[in-house]
């Protein structure tokens, strides 16, 4: 039975080559179109890069299925089946990249029997390549990641993100999360402007837990097994299960920090990843 390995060492060659054309791209200035909301950009460069990251594994994958964010903008339906299934965000942090913020990420995760066997996340300006596969360890450029195994909530360093759902329950939701979180009291709340690299930061011990509600699953796909690999726990925001169609996560260094987020955060309503 395949261990997927020859396709995890295919989705790192053609990450690392899609990466030299959003650098390339970073500094120029971009054409930007907004989709969902005035913080959910697309430029030309995401679309293009998913479109070669699609076709690259289309002509060596002939069979596998495919979950892309540009795909799906463009009416494509998420539909994560048993087959091999590659689950792609050619840019992760898009505002940051119309902007040359500095964090911004190529992110795939393989999926088989609808179950994540790798993720990769590139975060390409910082030149940091994190993958791992079930059962093999997590690993940042080649060194093997831990995460920070911290119990006690008010020793945290918590990263999340306001997000991109901009009507007026999503923001005094996430903005009243904030407060919450600085309440418990935690160390500090931190955000980089990408899903991806923000649970990778708890994946090295950098940070102990991130939560967000409202991101896609190609956002967190990849950065979900890379912290489960490192050591670190993953739950939906209300205690129960990682469901990665569910636009909620909590990742955490443990399960009693993962608790306490999921005590004190509120949702509001968000249509599913996989909703007809
Ligand atoms: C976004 C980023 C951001 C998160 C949003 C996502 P995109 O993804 O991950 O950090 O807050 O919810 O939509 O659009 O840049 O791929």
């Amino acid at each position: 039975m395949s261990d997927w390995t020859d396709c995890l060492d295919f989705g790192v060659s053609i990450a690392k080559q899609a990466a030299e054309i959003v650098l390339a791209a970073f500094q120029l200035q971009k054409e930007v179109q907004l989709k969902s909301s005035p913080a959910d950009l697309v430029t030309e460069t995401d679309q293009r890069v998913e479109k070669i990251l699609i076709s690259a594994i289309r002509d060596r994958y002939p069979l596998h299925r495919f979950i892309g964010e540009e795909s799906v903008a463009a009416g494509e339906r998420v539909d994560l089946s048993n087959d091999p299934t590659w689950i792609i965000d050619p840019i992760d942090g898009t505002v940051n990249f119309v902007h040359r913020f500095p964090f911004v990420a190529i992110s795939i995760a393989f999926t088989a029997k609808k179950q994540t066997e790798f993720g990769i996340v590139y975060s390409l300006v910082e030149d940091k390549l994190f993958h791992a596969q079930r059962g093999k360890g997590a690993f940042l450029n080649g060194e093997k990641l831990q995460a920070s195994g911290q119990k006690d909530i008010s020793r945290c360093v918590v990263v999340t993100e306001i997000g991109a759902e901009r009507d007026d329950l999503a923001l005094s939701t996430m903005t009243s999360n904030i407060f919450r979180l600085l309440q418990l009291p935690v160390h500090g709340v931190r955000a980089l402007g990408t899903a991806a690299v923000d649970m990778c930061q708890v994946a090295t011990g950098g940070a102990d837990a991130y939560y967000h509600i409202g991101m896609h699953c190609w956002d967190i796909a990849a950065s979900a097994i890379i912290v489960q690999e490192a050591g670190g726990v993953v739950m939906d925001t209300d205690g129960s299960e990682f469901d990665m169609m569910s636009r909620r996560v909590i990742a955490a260094s443990s399960t009693a920090v993962a608790n306490s987020i999921a005590q004190v955060v509120q949702a509001f309503p968000c249509r599913r990843d996989d909703e007809d």
